[in-house]
């Protein structure tokens, strides 16, 4: 049976390799984007459901899982949420403005969309599995990200607490916790190439990440192989949070 996901951040950068990802094992896709623009150059042809909208709140994410269910019948088996953002500048440098942003990108969206998502499957009767986005930075201090690691601590703490809410119903959460991933999103932090060898330096395993690396780990979450995993925050991050890097 061909299942289906919702995938929120879709043309973003670890959203655009899940989708490419689920799409080549067949899954039927569900995109979102707040620009119609960017949906459309994702061109996975007449199968796909293209939505736009604002899963930051909660009027944006009700409505996204409505036209699911208006179209499939049923909400999506599976959500892959890769909405939210990446904000690094110190605490006492931080505009309120920047910080309220934060939060609703990373977690205002990953709460209401978790939030209609559920609540659906609750009506529907059926069984699913969510997978969240979290941090390094929500996991082990990371210079600059209070931000940022506010938001992903949360999304962390929501996908524990919904996970264990809802296994009787059949529905899992989990939640993945990336190191840095290069991606247009963090491009910047490369300056140009400059940077790349440090930053590989970081990681224990030698190199940084790609949003391949995220999206693989995404898709055995929420394929049936995890079938017994829920609640859990898999660090994917070449071992920067599990190990002390040599330093010589
Ligand atoms: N890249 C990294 O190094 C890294 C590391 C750790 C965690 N993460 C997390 O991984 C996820 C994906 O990151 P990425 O690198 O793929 O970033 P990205 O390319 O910027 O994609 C994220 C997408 O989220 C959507 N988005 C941003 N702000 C939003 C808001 N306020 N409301 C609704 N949607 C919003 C945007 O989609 P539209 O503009 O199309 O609506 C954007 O394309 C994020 O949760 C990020 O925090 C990334």
């Amino acid at each position: 049976m061909t299942k289906t996901v919702l995938i929120t951040g879709a043309a973003g950068g670890l959203g655009h390799s899940l989708e490419q990802r689920l799409s080549d094992k067949g899954w039927q896709l569900a995109l979102v984007s707040r620009d119609s623009d960017r949906l459309q150059s994702l061109d996975r042809g007449g199968t796909a459901l293209y939505l736009t909208g604002d899963v930051s709140t909660a009027q944006g994410a009700e409505q996204i899982i409505t036209e699911c269910v208006e179209r499939w019948g049923h909400p999506p088996e599976a959500l892959a949420h890769c909405a939210g953002s990446t904000l690094i500048v110190p605490l006492h440098r931080t505009p309120e403005e920047q910080y309220r942003a934060c939060l609703a990108a990373n977690l205002d969206s990953a709460f209401y969309t978790l939030k209609a998502w559920i609540q659906a499957c609750l009506h529907h009767k059926q069984g699913g599995t969510a997978v969240l986005v979290s941090s390094v930075a929500a996991r082990i201090g990371v210079i600059n990200h209070e931000a940022i690691a506010t938001a992903k601590a949360a999304v962390e703490g929501l996908a524990r607490s919904a996970a264990a809410t809802y296994a009787s119903h059949g529905i899992r959460v989990n939640a993945i916790a990336p190191g840095l991933l290069r991606s247009p999103a963090t491009e910047r932090l490369f300056m140009g190439g400059k940077a790349e060898a440090q930053i590989a330096a970081q990681y224990p395993l030698g190199r940084y990440g790609s949003t391949e690396d995220a999206a693989a780990a995404m898709a055995w979450l929420l394929s049936d192989e995890a079938q017994w995993i829920t609640g859990q925050i898999l660090p994917v991050d070449g071992g920067f949070s599990a190990s002390r890097p040599l330093v010589r």
